[in-house]
C-alpha cells in the first residue's frame, strides 16, 4: 500500500503553550512596537513565521548530547566530536567554530576583502552585504534572469547567472578575491542552486583562479531538492548530494541555526592555510579561542548532532512537503507567491497583491503588520525596507517586496500550517482596504531591525 499522507517524522516530546491574544491586544501591542514586527514581544506572536534560524526543536538526542558538552577552554572533546562530523560532511580542511553565520562571514571577509573588490554571489543575505560592504567592497548579486521573476516556475531558480559570473571574472577579475554561492538562495525565496550550476561555478573558478565559497546555511534543503528535481539525482542520498556541493567549493560559512537544526552557531571552513592561519587569529579576537568560537562546549554537541540528522531523507521529505503543502493551499485561493515554494519559506509578492500601495510605501511592511493584527501570525518583510536603503542616505525600490513566512524546523504541525493559510487568505482578500506607511526613524544600516513606522492616512 502507498498512502498519501506524509506524516512529521517525529512524536511529541515536549510542549510549549501559545499564548492567544485578541485583536484588539494585538493592534495595541504593534503600536507601541512603532509598527516594526521586530520591536514586539514573541509572546504576543501566536505562530512565529518572522524566521526559521535558531528557531527549530531540537530532538531528544540533542538535548542529550547538551550533558556531553565538555567545557574546557581549550581542546574539548565536544570540539572533535564538532570538527569530525564537519570535516565528514564538508571534506574540508580547517573547520572553524563561530557563534553564528554573521560572525563566519565578518571574519572571512574582514580577512580577505579590500576596499574597491567585488564579491558576487547568486544573492547575498543581508548580512552578507553588509559585512561585504562594511569592508567597503561590492557585493553584486547575479542570479539568474528567472530567480528575479517571482511567477515564473523554474527548477532552480537559485542559479547563478555563469555567462554574467564569467563575464564580471573576465572584465574585472583581479577585484574579485572569491566567489560565493548562497544553497539555498534566501533572499530570491528560498531557491535552491542545482549541482550542473555549482559545476559551472567551479569550473570558472578553476580557470580564472579563484576560491569557491558555499554559503551553505540551507545545504540539507538544497540537496533534498537536487534529489528531486535534478536529473539523475534521484537514487542518491541526500548526505551523498550535499557532500558532493561541498566538494565542489573550497570552503563555506554556515549558520547552524538553520540547517545545523540548533538554537545557536555556525562555523567558517576551508582548505587554504594561509586563510585559515589569519581567520583564526581574528577569531581569537573577537569569537573565541579556535576549539569553541563563541559557542560553549554542549553547542558544539547539539550542532554536532544536529548535521547527523538534518540529511535524513524522511526529514527532508516532510521538511519541503510542508513548505510546499502552505504554498499550495495559499495559490489555490489566488495569493501571489514566488513560486515554486521555497524549501524554509513562501514568500508572498506583497507588490503584485497590494498594487495600490507603492514601493516607496512599503507594501510588504502593510501585509506583515496585518497579518499580525487579524491573525496573530509574524512574517518578515523582505523588500524595500530591508534592501531599499542606500549608503549616501537615499532610497529606491527593492528589486521585489515579499513578506516571508519562514518555518522553523520541527516546531509546528499541519493544522498550525492550516491556520497560517487561511490567515494569509483572509488577509489577502482585505486588498486595497491595507495602507501603506512611511518610516519616521532608521538607523543608517540594517534599518528593517529598528526602523519605526507610521499608517498612511
Ligand atoms: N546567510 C544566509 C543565507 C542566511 O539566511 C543567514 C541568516 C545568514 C547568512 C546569517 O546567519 O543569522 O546565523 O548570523 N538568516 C536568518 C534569516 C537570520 O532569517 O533568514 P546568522
Amino acid at each position: 500500500m502507498n498512502f498519501r499522507t506524509i506524516i512529521e517524522p517525529f512524536r511529541i516530546k515536549s510542549v510549549e503553550a501559545l499564548k492567544f491574544t485578541t485583536r484588539e491586544e494585538r493592534a495595541s501591542a504593534l503600536v507601541a512596537a512603532r509598527n516594526n514586527v521586530f520591536q514586539l514581544r514573541a509572546e504576543d506572536v501566536l505562530v512565529d513565521l518572522l524566521t526559521d534560524s535558531g528557531t527549530g526543536a531540537m530532538s531528544s538526542a540533542q538535548w542529550g548530547a547538551l550533558m556531553q558538552g565538555d567545557e574546557s577552554y581549550a581542546g574539548s572533546r565536544s570540539f572533535y566530536r564538532f570538527d569530525r562530523v564537519v570535516r565528514d560532511l564538508t571534506g574540508f580542511k580547517h573547520i572553524i567554530p563561530t557563534h553564528q553565520g554573521r560572525a563566519a562571514e565578518r571574519i572571512l571577509f574582514h580577512t580577505v576583502l579590500h576596499p574597491g573588490q567585488i564579491v558576487p554571489n547568486n544573492n547575498h543575505f543581508d548580512t552578507t552585504r553588509a559585512n561585504i560592504e562594511v569592508e567597503d567592497a561590492e557585493a553584486r548579486d547575479l542570479v539568474i534572469a528567472a530567480g528575479r521573476q517571482p511567477s515564473t516556475i523554474h527548477p532552480f531558480k537559485g542559479n547563478i547567472d555563469t555567462d554574467a559570473l564569467e563575464a564580471l571574472l573576465d572584465r574585472d577579475g583581479d577585484r574579485v578575491p572569491l566567489v560565493m554561492v548562497t544553497v539555498t538562495n534566501n533572499s530570491g525565496g528560498g531557491q535552491p542552486v542545482s549541482l550542473q550550476n555549482l559545476r559551472g561555478v567551479r569550473a570558472l573558478c578553476d580557470r580564472y583562479k579563484k576560491p569557491f565559497f558555499l554559503d551553505a546555511c540551507r545545504f540539507a534543503e538544497n540537496a533534498y531538492f537536487i534529489k528531486i528535481r535534478e536529473e539523475g539525482q534521484r537514487d542518491r542520498a541526500p548526505r551523498e548530494i550535499a557532500r558532493e556541493m561541498f566538494s565542489l567549493a573550497d570552503g563555506c560559512t554556515m549558520s547552524a541555526k538553520k540547517d545545523g537544526l540548533a538554537n545557536i552557531g555556525g562555523f567558517l571552513a576551508m582548505n587554504s592555510d594561509a586563510w585559515a592561519e589569519q581567520c583564526r587569529n581574528l577569531l581569537i579576537l573577537t569569537e573565541g579561542f579556535p576549539t569553541y568560537g563563541g559557542l560553549a562546549g554542549y553547542d558544539l554537541e547539539a550542532i554536532a548532532q544536529g548535521l547527523e540528522e538534518v540529511t535524513d531523507e524522511a526529514y527532508l521529505r516532510y521538511r519541503i512537503r510542508s513548505t510546499e503543502y502552505l504554498a499550495e493551499k495559499v495559490v489555490a485561493a489566488g495569493v501571489p507567491i514566488i513560486r515554486p515554494a521555497g524549501g524554509h519559506a513562501v514568500y508572498v509578492d506583497a507588490r503584485a497583491l497590494l498594487p495600490h500601495i507603492p514601493p516607496l510605501q512599503y507594501p510588504g511592511i502593510a501585509l506583515v503588520n496585518a497579518l499580525y493584527v487579524e491573525a496573530g501570525v509574524r512574517g518578515v518583510e523582505i523588500g524595500t525596507v530591508m534592501f531599499g536603503q542606500h549608503h549616501d542616505g537615499t532610497e529606491t525600490a527593492g528589486a521585489m517586496d515579499l513578506v516571508r513566512l519562514a518555518i522553523p524546523r520541527r516546531v509546528y504541525t499541519q493544522s498550525h500550517i492550516d491556520y497560517v493559510a487561511e490567515a494569509v487568505i483572509a488577509v489577502a482578500r482585505m486588498g486595497s482596504s491595507l495602507r501603506g506607511y512611511r518610516i519616521t526613524s532608521a538607523p543608517k544600516t540594517l534599518r528593517h531591525f529598528t526602523a519605526e513606522f507610521e499608517p498612511l492616512a
